[in-house]
């Protein structure tokens, strides 16, 4: 299971947090195609980016087909900025029958530096579908489930 730490210390009323620790789903450069008219990185590119990272973490836990459910409690607390390094973890937060919460984090890296931030989280919940796209039950068995 992915560690979450927080230091405790407030900014801009968010509470600050360390990088998880476990391995992230998916580590990408912000590109200039990825833009918005301010010339920062479009907000739904981000979203995109965490999306796939949980859809990808939610098919390897479930095995199979899986969509997009409900996404709770996002909000923005800094930029990205062209070029940098963008850094996405999904961490399992509640399993249910068909179901699965993760808590996703997107990080961002300048280019040039090693400071890493958050730049948002949020809820996204996926649930496991049968050929039918109907819900079906997440396996039991998931290889010791160590990898999320
Ligand atoms: C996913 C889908 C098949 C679920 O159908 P449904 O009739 O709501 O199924 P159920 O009521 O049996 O719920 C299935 C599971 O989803 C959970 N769930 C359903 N809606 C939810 C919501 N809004 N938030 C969180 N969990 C939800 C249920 O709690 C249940 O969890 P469990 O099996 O772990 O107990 C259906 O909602 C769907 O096809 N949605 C569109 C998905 C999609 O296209 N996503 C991409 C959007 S671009």
């Amino acid at each position: 299971m992915t560690d979450q730490k927080s230091t405790g210390e407030q900014k801009n009323g968010v509470e600050a947090l360390v990088a998880p620790s476990g391995d992230p789903v998916i580590r990408t450069i912000a590109m200039p195609a990825d833009t918005n008219p301010a010339g920062d990185i479009f907000g739904g590119w981000i979203m995109s980016q965490m999306d796939l990272a949980a859809g990808n973490a939610a098919a390897r836990l479930s095995r199979g087909r899986c969509a997009t459910v409900a996404v709770e409690g996002m909000s923005f607390h800094s930029p990205v900025k062209v070029g940098d390094e963008v850094t996405v973890w999904a961490i399992l937060e509640k399993r249910g029958r068909s179901s699965m919460t993760f808590e996703v984090q997107a990080w961002r890296r300048p280019r040039v530096g090693e400071a890493l931030t958050c730049v948002t989280r949020a809820h996204f919940t996926f649930v496991a579908l049968d050929e039918n796209g109907r819900p079906r039950p997440i396996p039991e068995e998931n290889d010791g489930e160590t990898w999320v």
